[in-house]
Order: structure tokens, then sequence, then C-alpha cells
């Protein structure tokens, strides 16, 4: 990486538009190799097109009932947080394009992962359509309400902060698709969540590969970034109708919770990253690595608590469900 008309020192202040202009090398670098990694494939292929049939309606078709479809309960509730998140693609796209421009390396990029995300969204609104695994008419006024409400990134005011931000969150996303799978009563669902899963672990790569060169660049400012935004991390979903409450339920059935978010997502970037280990850091960054350090230790400790209460309560229903057999 070339970073020789920069000086890097302690108290060099990295403006955005310097890291921008800076990073755009390794920026182009990743591209390549996201492009010679990331392998093409057909989300019509993962969508059991001859389990569909008209809906009531236009068509009069067969109205939609629970029963029709094999997805359990708990996929189906996770099914839906995941459409909606990747729903609110134009938003994203509106955000990391205004934060990282569209012209260049930054540009094609920003190009090329709002095409591969675009897939997302098709690929599990066919399968669920097509299966009837979710109420059409809910899905829609759900997407209708997230989407008209928009979303607005945490991290907008700075560069830094939005880098390591989405090298976390493609990770947690690519947990919560996979997981998801897992619980999803189908093997169909399962595979066409891999594959999505697998295009996240690609954008996570490539984000936190970018993230590591933001840390040699700048490391003070990058591990101030990267603690404010592990400390403050919410899910992109957030303001979607009934969040809170699909959340806890996703919790609960092991598909994300605070356990899976410290192992599954937080340690294994900050780890590969070697961010606790990181020296020689000035006050700024020392104090943001002590932080980091601190509030990791809370979460795992909070991530215990939740362990034992997520054990308790499955052993009681699962008494409860012996009682009544
Ligand atoms: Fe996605
Ligand atoms: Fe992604």
């Amino acid at each position: 990486m070339t970073i020789a008309p920069m000086q890097r020192t302690a108290t060099t202040a990295w403006t955005d538009a310097r890291l921008i202009l800076a990073l755009e090398e390794v920026v182009e670098t990743e591209l390549n190799r996201h492009l010679k990694v990331a392998k093409e494939w057909m989300p019509h292929e993962f969508v059991p097109w001859s389990q569909g049939r008209d809906f009531d309606g236009v068509l009069g078709g067969e109205a939609w009932s629970l029963e029709q479809s094999k997805v359990t309960p708990l996929g189906r509730i996770s099914l839906v947080v995941n459409l909606l998140t990747e729903d609110n693609l134009p938003s994203y796209h509106h955000e990391i394009a205004t934060m990282f421009g569209r012209e260049g390396a930054w540009g094609a990029w920003v190009h090329r992962w709002t095409a591969e995300e675009g897939r997302h969204g098709i690929a599990i609104r066919d399968y669920l359509l097509a299966t009837r695994a979710v109420d059409p008419v809910e899905l829609e006024r759900a997407r209708m309400a997230h989407m008209s409400e928009g979303f607005e990134s945490d991290n907008a005011h700075s560069m830094l902060q939005s880098v390591a931000y989405v090298a976390f969150q493609e990770l947690a996303t690519r947990i919560a698709h996979r997981n998801t799978g897992h619980h999803s009563g189908d093997p169909l669902c399962d595979q066409l969540l891999a594959k999505i899963a697998n295009d996240e672990n690609l954008h996570m790569v490539f984000y936190r590969n970018l993230l590591k060169a933001a840390l040699e660049l700048a490391p003070d400012q990058a591990m101030r970034a990267i603690a404010d935004v592990v400390i403050n991390f919410r899910m992109p979903g957030h303001g979607m109708p009934g969040f809170e409450r699909s959340a806890a339920q996703i919790a609960i059935g092991g598909i994300y919770n605070l356990r899976i978010h410290h192992d599954d997502v937080l340690q294994p970037v900050l780890r590969h990253l070697k961010v606790m280990e990181v020296s020689g850091l000035g006050p700024v960054g020392q104090h943001a690595q002590d932080e980091l350090g601190a509030f990791l230790a809370g979460l795992d400790a909070q991530a215990t608590r939740f362990d034992e209460r997520q054990a308790a309560l499955l052993a009681r229903r699962a008494a409860a469900a012996a009682a009544r057999a």
C-alpha cells in the first residue's frame, strides 16, 4: 500500500476526504480480489416455483393461510426481519454513496455491492411468496412502513466509523442469515440463506481489510472509531415495525443474541485485526482501546447471564411440553 504523500504521525488528524483518497488504492485491490472470488449465482434456482400458485384478489386464487408452509414459526419471524432489512437497500446505497462517492474504485465498489445486495431481497421474497411462508399482505405493508421510514446511518458523520460499522454489520448479517436457514425447517431455505450468507461474508472481508488498512494509516482515529461502533452497535433493521418483539424471539431461539454477537461477530473481526494488540498508540487511541476492552468484558458477562436465562426458559418450555404430552 502506498501512503507516501501522507505524513503518518501521532498528531496527524485525518479528515474523511484525505482518508478516502489515501485508501482508494486499497479499495481497488480489494475490489479486484472480491471480483475474483465472488462466484455468480442465480437466485431463481433456489425458489421452488412448482409450489407457487395464484393468490386471492385480482386472480381469484387461494388466500394465504398459516398452515400452507413448512417453515417454522421462528424461521418465519427471522426471514421477515432479514428480508425487510435487505429491502431497505435504497437507503443503504444512499448512505454509502454519499460517504464513499460514486467515482473511481470507491464508486465501482458501491455499485457492485448494491447489485449483490439487491439479489438478496429478490431471492428471499420469491422464496417466501412461492412457498407461502408468510402473509403476503402483511409483508407488503411492513415493507412499505419500513422503507417509508428510510435508514439513517448512526455513523454518517465519520468515514472510519462507517467502515468499522459495515465490517461488523456484514458479519452480523451473515450469521443472521445462516442461523435463520438452520432454524427454518426447510432444507431449500437453508441452502438459499447459505448462499446469501456467503455473499455477506465476502462483503465483510472487503470492509475488514479496508479497516485493517485504516488502522495502519490512522491508528488512533481508527481505534476510536472501532470502539465507538462496537459500543453503540445496532442492527440495521432496528427501525422496522415490531423489531423489538421479533429480536427477542430471534435471541431466545438462538438465531442472533448477545452470545452470538460477542463470539461470532465482534470477536472474529477484532481478533483478525489484532485490535486489542495494537501498540504504540497515542492517548486517544490508547483510551479507546481500554474502553473497548472494558466494554467487551462487560458484554461477555452480560451474554453469560443471557445464556443462563435462555437455558432456564427453554427448560421450562420443555417441561411444560412434556407435561402436556
Ligand atoms: Fe444482504
Ligand atoms: Fe452484504
